[in-house]
Parts: C-alpha cells; structure tokens; sequence
C-alpha cells in the first residue's frame, strides 16, 4: 500500500525575449514566464506499468511505450526520479497532464508538462532535482537543448538564463514597470530539434557568419536586460527588433513571421520578433499595455492570425481558462 496521496503539480509556459538558439552556444537570454502552462495529477496505482494521459491531445502511454517520444520521454523523467535513494515518489503513478499551450508553438510546451508532471509526481522537489527530471524529459523532444525551457517554465517571472560549460546559470531579472506582450500563432508548428540542427549545420558551413551573430545577440541581451530593470520599454522593443534580424539572416524566419512582426510595428508594438525555435511556431510583441494588445491582436486578427495577451507571470500562477492547445 502506497504512503503517497494524489498530488498536483502546475509550471508555467515561457516566451524567450531575446537570446534563442544562441543560448545553446553558451549566450545568456532572456526569457519570461507567461499565464498559460501546464498542470499534472499523479494518483498512485497499485501496480505498474506507469501511464501518462493528456487530456485534450487524447494520448496516453506507458512508460513501456518505447514507440513514441512522449512515452519515452515519461520513461526517462521516472528512471531520473527513481535514481534517488530517497524513495521521493510512488512506484507506479498514473499522471493526467493538461495544457493550454500549443505544441511545437515556440512556448515551452513540452518543458511545461514536464515541470507539472514532475511536480505532481514528487510533490515538491528541490530546484536541482527538477532540473534533474525535467532534463532527461526534454532530452527526449529536443536531444541537447539548452536547458531554458525548463528553467523557466518551472520558476516564472523574468530571468537570465545562461549554460556555462554544462551548468545553467539562472538570475532572476527585476522587470521595472511590468512587460505586456502579445504572442502571436504563426499558423506552423515547428520542431527545436531540427531548428537547432539547422542552426548546426549553418555553423559547420559558415562558422564566421554564426559567430558574429553569437556577439551580435550577446551585445542585445546585455542592454535589454538593463532596459527591463529601467523599465524602459522603448530600448527593449529596439533591442527585440535587432535580435529577429539576426535571427533571420541564420534563416530562422519565415515569411509568415516576418508578415506578423511588421504588422504588430505596423499597430504600435514597440518590437517584434519570432521566439523560440523559430521555422514556424509563434511571435512575441512588446505592446504598450493592454491597448497596445487589442491593437496588435486586431491587426493579427485581420492577417488571418491567433493571438493572446499575456504578462509576465511566476509558475505557479496558471489558470489553464482557455481549450488545450488553443489559442484565441
Ligand atoms: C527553444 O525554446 C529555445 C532554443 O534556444 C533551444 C534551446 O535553448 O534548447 C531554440
């Protein structure tokens, strides 16, 4: 008979602001966490195997389920979890997962499952065993990924994320004055594995060319983070522009990004630019409270495009309002 009860867990999604896939080459970003995430229910089961549902996705796999990432990603979050000698967590748990967030949108989709999950399972881990967890998840989707999806889908608010010779380095960043934003479906869902494949290859082909955008972007984060901590707003959508231009010359846009990042400017958003992994997924604007955010969704709006308002937001503050996977 299991000592463990019912738990739940909760992580936030995350929009990096500046700093993505220059991040995986040891550059800081910024990133900050956002109202819509994740929330996980692990009740223990008397007998195995382990079984992870998502509800709304209509999946659910085993932890024997070696056929598909999520089923291998949960079978590697419970070898992480198992590896303690403290036993922290039933032997066999089924977890009901939940998520606003799209997939493959650039938000953290899959870091933020992976928190709720390991939250719910454990009930409260410490900030090194998260990372724990959540690392061998995230290995699963996106094979080395930086680490900053994790990190911030499990702390919220803003914060400076920066892996240095294998470790991450995480400072919690002061946001003067509060950030509204927009963040905007580009209509594509796009994978970080190949993203950061393809920036790989670039930098095999043309290592100078990468390179000077690793020091471009260095430069970038460097002053935006200053702007977040003056509160000024203005530098910061600058900064955001510049960092999407880099971005694009590693080929990262796409025409519907840049479409929906000049008509964001276009309806007064004071920067635009794609985040995440880019090839598809979504957009983040900076706007000028929330009339700045009904101007930037209506321009999107009649471009064809979804969108939503958001602040910056800590993990636990989820209300998971909206359809899984959707965005209005
Ligand atoms: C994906 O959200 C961010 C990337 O920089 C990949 C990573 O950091 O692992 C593209």
């Amino acid at each position: 008979m299991s000592t463990f009860g019912q738990r739940t867990g909760t992580a936030s999604g995350k929009v990096i602001l500046l700093g993505e896939h220059a991040v995986v080459y040891g550059v800081p970003a910024l990133a900050v966490g956002i109202d819509r995430g994740a929330r996980a229910t692990s009740t223990p089961l008397a007998a195995g195997p382990s079984r992870l549902r998502v509800r709304g996705w209509e999946v659910e796999v085993t932890e024997e389920d070696a056929s598909n990432d999520l089923g291998r990603a949960f079978a590697a979050l419970l070898v992480a979890v198992r590896a303690h000698t403290h036993k922290i967590a039933p032997a066999q748990v089924l977890v009901e997962a939940e998520t606003d967030l799209p997939p493959g949108g650039g938000l953290g989709c899959s870091a933020a499952i992976g928190v709720a999950v390991a939250r719910a399972i454990v009930g409260d881990p410490s900030p090194e065993q998260l990372t724990a967890f959540v690392s061998a998840w995230e290995k699963v989707f996106h094979g080395n990924p930086s680490g900053v999806d994790a990190a911030v889908c499990a702390r919220g608010g803003c914060v400076a994320f920066e892996r240095r010779e294998g470790m991450a380095h995480i400072e919690p960043v002061a946001v003067k004055g509060g950030l509204t934003l927009c963040v905007g479906n580009s209509g594509i869902a796009s994978s970080t594995k190949s993203m950061v494949e393809s920036v790989a290859r670039l930098a095999e082909r043309r290592p100078e060319v990468v390179r000077k955008a690793w020091e471009g972007i260095r430069a970038l984060v460097r002053n935006a983070r200053f702007a977040i901590e003056d509160g000024d707003r203005f530098s910061l959508g600058r900064l955001m522009d510049l960092n999407q231009m880099l971005l694009s010359g590693l080929f990262l846009s796409t025409p519907e990004i840049e479409a929906m990042c000049e008509s964001a400017r276009g309806a007064s958003a004071l920067g635009a630019k794609l985040t995440g992994a880019g090839g598809g997924g979504s957009v983040v604007a900076l706007v000028n409270g929330l009339s700045g955010a009904e101007r930037v969704l209506a321009a999107w709006r009649k471009e064809g495009f979804t969108g939503f308002a958001t602040r910056v937001a800590v993990s636990g503050d989820v209300q998971l309002a909206r359809a899984a996977g959707g965005s209005t």
